[in-house]
């Protein structure tokens, strides 16, 4: 008698491999429960520590569901805890009943009564129990042992499944709040706010307002430090993809043999060292934007693959045949002339169509003079902030001194003397409330940070001259390296990108060369 039969097996194997909801699946398996094994009540209960959390029940009365029971007082649940298969208490067991007065369809104690428990494990950890009860004594004395095996191996089965499920969502829920409070703070902590009255910068404002409400790719061009990358996540920020991610890829940083993988993401095995699936930066960024830093130095290779996405909205991980669908806009960046690099071949032609449906291009600082004096206020007071300073100001002549060079370095550049100069006043005026910058704070500016270093390299000038190439080859990385450091304020993976290479690679590198930069500690 009692014998599973294969149909019940059957329905329960075919209904628990569709998708449904973690309650669906409990309340399923209880179901086929109560086909096998005639009952008054079943429940499915999880371990939680050291209590015990009901899942799901038939024939118990529902605020069961919201009762904890702590293992250790229960002295039936102790005994089904340390069992490993199933156990029939008898008849007229003494042990209290953890359900007394819990019955749905009656009041007052569980009377003389058949009561069972079968332990849950998943990899030899206990998962829950499942517990069957009837009013009639004795019931279960004659069930086959196989039967509650079945019942156990697939109550245990089930179980695991949806709490790896549930672990799963909670997960994924976990990461989606995560994405958006860091996209928010990113958003927040940078301001987004483009600072700037010229002309030249008005219209700027205008051409981002006109496009970041269209669906177009964006192509934006501008001098280094000019405020490319500030331009794309204000279009991002006022497009309608804001509430999705803006992923960063700085194209000039990717290692050649890296760039497929990184941008499309690849399966465990696809080459030596990938040792699990990684989704690419095309899929980070569906349902937002994709903004491609110094797409210039992209390789041809990797300009063809990136031109069939943008054509089918498709990527294709490395390794895998299927074809993944995304919804991505495209912002990309650059110092280079395309146009130019077009001719010469180095940039595909058609790339540079789809990408120049709208091409909006940054001023340099110099051809917005006008803006010097308000971009350095803006850096003075973040200076001001970020130092602790009750006043920070500027002297007119200061103002009148930056305003009459030309910034090489552009909004970057001036954003570093600021910083610079505000450390320098600081010291000088260490004790004062209100510490003003002047013009000696802000050194000589002349030229970019390359002209002076290249200025200092030895060259054997004279007939008989001979010079190390290996020291001056590591004095030239030395004085780069260092100047990059500086001009970052000391991040060296801001420095390792302008350098392009890989963090990890630049601080061996100014390790091998002696090279110590304390980093500034900026509480922004
Ligand atoms: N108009 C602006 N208003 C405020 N900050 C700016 C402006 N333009 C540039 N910046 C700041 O200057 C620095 C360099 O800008 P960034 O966008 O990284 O330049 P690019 O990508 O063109 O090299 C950043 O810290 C940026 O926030
Ligand atoms: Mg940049």
């Amino acid at each position: 008698m009692n014998e599973i039969t294969s149909s019940a097996l059957l329905e329960l194997a075919i209904e628990s491999s569709k998708s449904l909801s973690a309650k669906d699946r409990y309340s399923r398996l209880l179901d086929t429960v109560r086909k096998t094994i005639v009952c008054d009540a079943v429940a499915l209960l999880a371990v939680q520590g050291d209590m015990l959390k009901p899942l799901a029940l038939q024939g118990l009365s529902q605020d069961t569901l919201g009762r904890r029971f702590v293992v250790s007082e229960h002295p039936r649940f102790s005994i089904l805890c340390n069992a490993l298969h199933a156990v029939r208490f008898a008849a007229n067991s003494p042990l209290p009943d953890p359900y007394d007065g819990l019955l749905s369809d009656r009041d007052g104690d569980f009377p003389v009564h058949a009561c069972m428990g079968l332990p849950l494990y998943f990899d030899n950890q206990l998962l829950g129990l499942l517990t069957i009860d009837s009013l009639t004594p004795h019931v279960f004395d004659n069930i086959p042992e196989r039967t509650l095996e079945v019942i156990t191996a697939i109550a245990a089965t089930t179980l695991n499944t949806a709490l790896m499920i549930e672990k799963f969502e909670q997960q994924a829920t976990h990461n989606q709040n995560l994405l958006s409070e860091l996209t928010h703070q990113a958003l927040v902590k940078d301001g987004g706010d483009i600072i700037g009255e010229s002309p030249k910068i008005n219209q700027l404002k205008q051409e981002i307002d006109i496009v970041s409400g269209s669906d177009f790719n964006v192509l934006i061009y501008g001098e280094t430090g000019v405020g490319k990358e500030l331009v794309a996540r204000t279009l991002h920020q006022k497009s309608q993809r804001n509430q999705g991610p803006l992923v960063y890829v700085n194209c000039a940083a990717l290692p050649d043999n890296l760039i497929e993988s990184e941008l499309f993401g690849h399966v465990k095995g696809a080459f030596t060292g990938a040792d699990k699936n990684r989704d690419g930066k095309f899929l980070l960024a569906d349902g937002g934007t994709l903004f491609l830093d110094e797409i210039g130095e992209l390789p041809l290779a990797a300009q063809s693959k990136i031109l069939r996405s943008l054509q089918n909205n498709e990527i294709q991980p490395v390794g895998q045949d299927k074809i993944k669908h995304v919804d991505v806009r495209i912002l990309a960046a650059t110092n280079r002339d395309l146009k130019i690099e077009v001719e010469q071949g180095k940039f595909r032609a058609d790339l540079y169509h789809r990408l120049s449906v709208y091409p909006i291009t940054v001023p340099p600082l110099r051809e917005r003079q006008t803006d010097v004096a308000i971009l350095a206020g803006y850096f003075i007071e973040q200076s001001k902030r970020k130092l602790g300073f009750q006043q920070l100001k500027i002297t007119s002549s200061t103002i009148t001194y930056l305003s009459h060079y030309d910034w090489p370095g552009n909004v970057r550049e001036l954003e570093h003397v600021i910083n610079r100069a505000a450390l320098k006043a600081g010291a000088r005026n260490r004790h004062q409330h209100t510490v003003c910058i002047e013009k000696t704070d802000c050194g000589v500016l002349t030229g970019s940070a390359s002209e002076q270093t290249s200025s200092h390299l030895p060259v054997p000038s004279k007939p008989h001259e001979t010079v190390n190439l290996k020291h001056a080859t590591e004095q030239f990385q030395r004085q780069l390296i260092t100047n990059t450091l500086q001009q970052e304020n000391g991040n060296w993976a801001a420095s390792a990108r302008r350098l392009d290479m890989d963090r990890a690679n630049l601080s061996r590198t100014a390790k091998r060369l002696g090279i110590k930069v304390t980093k500034t500690v900026q509480n922004t």
